[in-house]
């Protein structure tokens, strides 16, 4: 028998108050429920990033996260990254002019994952090397790219933090 859980979280800035099953995991909640499509299902075992969303402000995979623990939280998908006046965000504006988007299946956890790691490195007032960018994309794959224009975007982004 299944048991339900209400919750209370933020999505994308609008507050949400939902009765859920307790074995609900996030990606489904985001996709099935809210339909949010821009989450990718991808590997469904913590492996590709395609899932990921921030929490908080934390990239997390949404497949191995239960939904019930968004209670109280704020979360963001990659549609909460738009707005009316800017439809792209800086970060997927990078990713178009430097040829890093082929099938796109990976490119909206990698943009939610740079925006994380740019936040961070902001707060520490710090411009990353090469080296961090590439590891802070670590958990993230691609089958189309080669990976390479994904991290020259990532990092012209990353470097030039007035964007
Ligand atoms: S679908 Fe979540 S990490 Fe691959
Ligand atoms: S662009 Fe196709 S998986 Fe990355």
């Amino acid at each position: 028998m299944s048991s339900f859980t209400k919750i209370k979280f933020n999505v994308n800035g609008q507050e949400k108050h939902l009765r859920i099953k307790s074995s609900l995991l996030l990606i489904d909640l985001i996709r099935d429920v809210l339909k949010l499509k821009g989450t990718k299902p991808g590997c469904l075992e913590g492996e590709c990033g395609a899932c990921t969303v921030l929490v908080n402000g934390a990239a997390v995979n949404s497949c191995l996260y239960l939904a019930v623990n968004i209670h109280g939280k704020e979360l963001v998908t990659i549609e909460g990254l738009s707005t009316v006046e800017h439809p792209l965000h800086p970060i997927q504006q990078k990713m178009l002019e430097h040829g890093a988007v082929q099938c796109g299946f990976c490119s909206c956890g990698i943009v939610l994952e740079t925006k994380a790691f740019s936040d961070e490195c902001r707060k520490e007032g710090k411009i990353p090397t090469r080296r961090e960018v590439k590891k802070s994309l670590e958990g993230h794959l691609c089958r189309c790219t080669g990976y390479i224009k994904i991290i020259d975007a990532a990092e012209d982004y990353l470097t030039h933090p007035s964007v």
